[in-house]
Order: structure tokens, then sequence, then C-alpha cells
């Protein structure tokens, strides 16, 4: 469906970026009254169908519920009270629930929780614009912010209050503010995940996370049929040096337990590389532009945070929005910036800490090994140390300035935006 109405226009809201933090900011505006447009660059049929993270924390959970776009994930996700860390071929159950007073955390694919905020954003007659070309932000440290982009071969424009970068650790937004305003920190790792994705049944009731000396390993899940493996490699290798028999003879070696439990190999249908990496970008406001999700932040998924950051980010950043449209006033705006940076520290710390336990590091240098191994020893014997892991990985309360009121008011009547009805 192309737009019903191209010509250019404004809205209160310019949003760059359909991913989860882009989407969910456009609706928790919505349910204020808070009129947003999202440009992205890629079709509806793309974003939908990215495989990307399966871990939500219990705020994201929580946040998706109290907004009613939980239904289907309370159907169709699974909840999990627990994880294992698995080494020197032994597992050691972290009791999630039991050590955070009964926080859990969902099993819930990402691109299923995009599918259920476009339906709810298309729901509400949200202005989405798929394939969107060539964006560019401007004058965004000026009084008249504006989006450019191309659109089915015409150039736009809209001009905006506010503009929020949620396109991603590659977009364009980050990349427009000037290298000297912006403090950017980052880490790169020396290996990658190969991800893979299983027709089997589940290989174990809770996630997996193994240590072992050819390298760590994840037992991850996505549905009753359908399991998600991952296990550490180089990040420059390529899927066509992984035929199927290699790869399950590297998980068989790297998850060999002395416990009840063996791997059974299924139909792989789909391989994949990822990067490791740690970034943030500070500050994560420029003006009347903001950035929320990865392009801000980025941390190695050893986590699980990336996808409850960008959706803690944006939580933060529409209480502040909507305070500023029911009041005038700016404070949340000008606290955005140093409270989403407080939780995407400690979740940077949190993903090095991880990483740093499970992965294999440099061959060379034993004296390292040894430090991890009595760590993950630390960590399977001492209480404190379990429940600082499983406050970690089920996620702090997301800290708001404001109290989320205006989720219990009715939304109001949609205006129109700026291109009507939503596009595919
Ligand atoms: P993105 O999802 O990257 O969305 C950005 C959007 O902007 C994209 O749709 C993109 O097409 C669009 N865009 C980019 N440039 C432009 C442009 N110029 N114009 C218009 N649009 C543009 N996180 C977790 O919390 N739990 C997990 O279990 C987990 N597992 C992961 C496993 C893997 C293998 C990977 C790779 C990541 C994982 N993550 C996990 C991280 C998580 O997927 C990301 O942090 C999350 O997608 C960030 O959301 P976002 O909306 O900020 O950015
Ligand atoms: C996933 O299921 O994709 C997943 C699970 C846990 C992680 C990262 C990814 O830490």
């Amino acid at each position: 469906m192309t737009p019903t109405n191209p010509t250019p226009a404004r809205t209160q809201v310019g949003i760059v970026g359909a991913g989860p933090a882009g989407l969910m900011l456009s609706h928790l505006l919505h349910l204020a009254g808070v009129d947003s447009v999202v440009l992205e660059s890629r079709s509806r049929a793309e974003v939908e169908a990215t495989l990307r993270a399966g871990v939500l924390e219990q705020g994201t959970v929580d946040l998706l519920i109290e907004t009613g776009v939980g239904e289907r994930m309370l159907r169709e996700g699974a909840v999990h009270h627990g994880i294992e860390l698995r080494f020197d071929g032994r597992g050691h159950r972290i009791a999630l629930s039991e050590l955070t007073d009964g926080r859990a955390i969902m099993l819930y694919a990402q691109h299923e929780v995009i599918k259920d905020l476009i339906a709810a954003r298309l729901a509400a007659e949200g202005s989405l614009v798929f394939d969107a070309q060539d964006v560019s932000i401007h004058d965004f440290d000026a009084s008249k912010p504006h989006i450019r982009f191309t659109h089915a071969d015409r150039k736009r424009q809209l001009a905006c209050d506010f503009i929020v970068g949620c396109d991603g650790f590659r977009g364009v937004c980050r990349a427009s503010v000037p290298a000297n305003v912006r403090h950017e920190y980052s880490r790169t790792y020396p290996f990658g995940w190969f991800g893979i994705l299983v027709k089997a049944p589940p290989y174990s009731p809770e996630l997996i996370y193994a240590n072992h000396e050819r390298g760590f390993s994840l037992v991850s899940t996505r549905s009753r049929d359908v399991q998600r493996l991952y296990f550490q490699c180089d990040p420059d290798d390529s899927t066509e040096s992984w035929p199927d028999d290699r790869i399950w003879a590297e998980l068989a070696a790297r998850l060999a337990t002395q416990d009840d439990w063996t791997l059974r190999e299924g139909d792989i249908f789909q391989k994949g590389i990822v990067a490791m990496r740690s970034f943030v970008c500070e500050p994560m406001q420029f003006g009347s532009l903001f950035l929320a999700g990865d392009a801000a932040h980025i941390v190695p998924p050893t986590g699980a945070k990336g996808l409850n950051l960008a959706i803690a980010d944006v939580c933060v950043l529409s209480d502040a929005l909507i305070e500023y449209y029911a009041t005038g006033r700016r404070d949340g705006l000008g606290g955005y910036s140093a409270l989403a940076l407080e939780r995407v520290w400690a979740a940077e710390h949190f993903s090095w800490w991880m990483t740093s336990m499970l992965h294999r590091f440099d061959d060379r240098d034993p004296f390292q090994q040894r430090l991890q191994l009595a760590q993950l020893k630390e960590v399977a014997r001492s209480h404190a140390f379990q429940t600082a892991l499983a406050e970690n990985y089920v996620g702090h309360p997301i800290r708001r300035r404001a109290s989320p009121e205006h989720l219990k008011r009715r939304p109001q009547k949609k205006r129109r935006g700026a291109y009507g009805v939503g596009a595919t």
C-alpha cells in the first residue's frame, strides 16, 4: 500500500527506524495522544523477518502487557524461571525467580514483538512509512528540525518538533551529529557468534550458557518446534566453512556434560554470524535530536540486553515527551540522557562480565583462563554472586521520572498524521 497523503507535512515526533525502539516509542506516544511518524528504510516484510533477540526481561514483558500488545506473547511465549551455567562438564542452575522475588524472563522472538507492534500501530492508523530511502535529518540544533527522505521516487520533507534516532548502530542519526560533540566508547571482541535455527523440540527446559576450552556455546529456544543455538567463532569466519556435520560435532564437544543430557541433531534451516561489540555514545541528546536503542549503544548478546535496553530507553523518553506536550515542561527531556545512560552502563557492565566469564579469549594466556574458572566456580558457589547475576539478567525495573499515568488514560482520537493510514 502507498501512503494516502504523500504531501510533505509535519508531526510532533519524527522517528527514524522501525525496530523495537522506534515502534515502541510510536506506540507509547500514541497511547498519550502524541503524534509521530516512523520512517523505515526497509520493507515491512524485511523488518518482520529479521531474526535477532529472543529474551525479554520482566520489565519489557510488563510494558508490552500494560500497553495492550502482549496478548500473543502471553499465548505463544515461554516463561523461564532459571538458566544453566555449564562449565567443567557440569551444569549449575541460576534460579532467577527465587533470587529476584519471582521475576522471570520470557522467550519470545524479537521479530514477533515487531509484528505485534506494527499490527498495533496500523490498527490505530499510525503513520509508518516503509521503504523510505535517503533519510537525512536537519536543523536539530535549531528551532525547525526536519527530516528529508525519498519515498516512491518522490522527495519528501517532514517537519517535526523532535527527531528520535531509533535507526540502529549503522543508522544516519548518530552519524549526523558533529564528531566533536559526541563521545564514543567502544570495545570489539576478538570473536563472533555463529547462530543456527534448528527444527527440533526443545533441548532443555532452560537456556544453557556453556564455557568450554573450545569456546562458548548457548542453547536457546524459539518455540516447541524451533530451537536457537549459538557458538563462539572467528568473527571473520563464513557460514560456508561450517557444514551441518561440523556444527553438530563442535556443539557436541562444547556442550558435553557428565549430567544426564545429550545433544540431539536436528534440521538446521538458518545460519548466520554476528560480531561482538560494546559501544556507547554520550550524550543521547543533541538539541532536538534524541538517540534510543542500538543507535546509541550496543552490547554483546551474552547478557541478552540489547532489545531490552532499547525498550527501556523509549519508555523514559516517551514519559519526557508526553510530559512536555501535557505541561510544556522540559525537565524530563533534559534529564533523558543521564537517566538512560545509567541503565545503559549497568547493562554494558553486565554484558561485558558475562562475555568475559564465558568465552575463550587468548589461548596463550593460561592465567586468564584460571581466573575465568575461578569466577565461574565462585558464581556457582555464592548466593550473592547468583543474586547479582539473576537481578541483572531478569532486568532491574525501568526507572521512570514520572508515574506512567498516561498509560491508564484512553488514547485521544487520532489526528491524521503526515501520511494518514500506515504504508507497507
Ligand atoms: P534495530 O533493531 O537495529 O532497528 C533499527 C531500524 O532502523 C531497522 O529496522 C533499520 O532498517 C532502520 N534503519 C537503519 N538505518 C536507517 C535509515 N537510514 N533510515 C531509516 N531507517 C533506518 N537483545 C536482547 O535484549 N535479548 C536478546 O536475547 C538478544 N539477542 C540477540 C541476538 C543476536 C544474534 C543479535 C544480533 C542481537 C541480539 N540482541 C538481543 C540485540 C537486539 O536485537 C538489538 O539490541 C535490538 O534490535 C535494538 O533495537 P533498535 O530498535 O534499537 O534497533
Ligand atoms: C536468543 O535466543 O537469541 C538469545 C538468548 C540469550 C542470549 C542471546 C540470544 O543471551
